[in-house]
């Protein structure tokens, strides 16, 4: 593989691009505009000198890696990808908008992706041309940092795709793990009834904010609280995954505590809004309750 396509520049999308450039991949990056591509490479491009500023890079290396991003202003810049990597936001009509665009213009060898917490691959592959050559390819944020990709295959998609898709994902220096296509599967599946229980416990006054995220950092030795993950990842998203595991599985023990529900409603949705079960508008996250 030469050529990694992403599309949406959000913090995932922005964390691929980047560490997909950083190993050396030419990278096309595609959001709602290209001022939001500018933005997103903006934000890489502080990271990077971040690395300068520890001595992790060499100056002249971020122009490079930088020089890799181009922006595609049409899902038709998308032809010459050997791999597509969608992670736009966490809806499925979103999603499938998006394959069904794009497909159009990938060649039969082309492989496409989908950074997708939770939704069902296999739901998902009727948006592509050929679900053989489609996959989930799920990363952490933030993605420089996390070295885990959990890779997913649907009922279509054939061992020549998992195999280049994991050789691409261990050379981005990536451990991968292997998930059925179940409900949020592994990582959020555990993940978030962490996060919904933690929601639960406030909202029946077990604890404060602070306490519980406390809790979770030093008891467990977790390394942040699960309210200020919740906080990072956006409670939206987190609703999202809880709501696709509660329907999934039919189980009860995944119902999104309705604390959790109440803040989505109210567009408290994390650091990305300013308030979540934090207020990020300071210089340091203060807890709301
Ligand atoms: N982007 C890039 N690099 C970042 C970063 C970001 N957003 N945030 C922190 N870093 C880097 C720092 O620059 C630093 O790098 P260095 O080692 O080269 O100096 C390193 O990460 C450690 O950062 P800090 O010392 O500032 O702070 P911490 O030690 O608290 O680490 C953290 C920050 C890595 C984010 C850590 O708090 C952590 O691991 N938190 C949990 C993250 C997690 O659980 N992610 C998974 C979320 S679930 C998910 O993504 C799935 C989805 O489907 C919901």
């Amino acid at each position: 593989m030469k050529t990694i396509g992403v599309i949406g520049a959000g913090q995932m999308g922005a964390g691929i691009a980047q560490v997909s450039a950083q190993a050396g991949y030419r990278v096309l990056l595609s959001d709602m505009s290209v001022e939001l591509v500018e933005k997103a490479k903006v934000g890489i491009g502080k990271l990077l000198a971040r690395n300068v500023a520890k001595g992790k890079m060499l100056p002249e290396e971020v122009d490079t890696v930088l020089g890799r991003i181009t922006p595609a202003a049409d899902h038709s810049d998308f032809a010459p990808c050997d791999l597509i990597i969608e992670a736009a936001s966490e809806r499925e009509s979103t999603k499938r908008a998006i394959f069904e665009s794009v497909g159009k213009h990938v060649g039969p060898e082309t492989l496409l992706a989908t950074n997708t917490s939770s939704i069902p691959i296999t739901r998902l592959a009727q948006s592509v041309p050929d679900p053989a050559r489609f996959m989930g390819v799920h990363f952490f944020n933030p993605v420089p940092v996390m070295g885990l990709i959990e890779l997913i295959r649907g009922l279509a998609t054939v061992d020549a795709t998992v195999d280049a898709i994991e050789i691409y994902g261990r050379s981005l220096g990536k451990n991968i793990i292997h998930a059925d296509d179940a409900p949020g599967f592994i990582v959020n599946r555990i993940l978030m009834p962490m996060i919904n229980e933690a929601c639960f416990a406030l909202g029946e006054g077990v604890a404060n904010i602070a306490d519980i995220d406390m809790g979770c950092r030093i008891g467990l030795n977790h390394p942040m609280g699960p309210l200020t993950l919740a906080d990072f990842i956006g409670l939206d998203t987190c609703l999202d995954i809880c709501r696709v595991l509660h329907e999934g599985t039919g189980d009860q023990k995944f119902r999104p505590a309705p604390l959790l529900i109440k803040y989505v409603e109210a567009g408290w949705l994390g650091k990305k809004t300013g308030r979540g079960f934090y207020d990020w508008t300071g210089p340091e996250p203060v807890p709301t309750r």
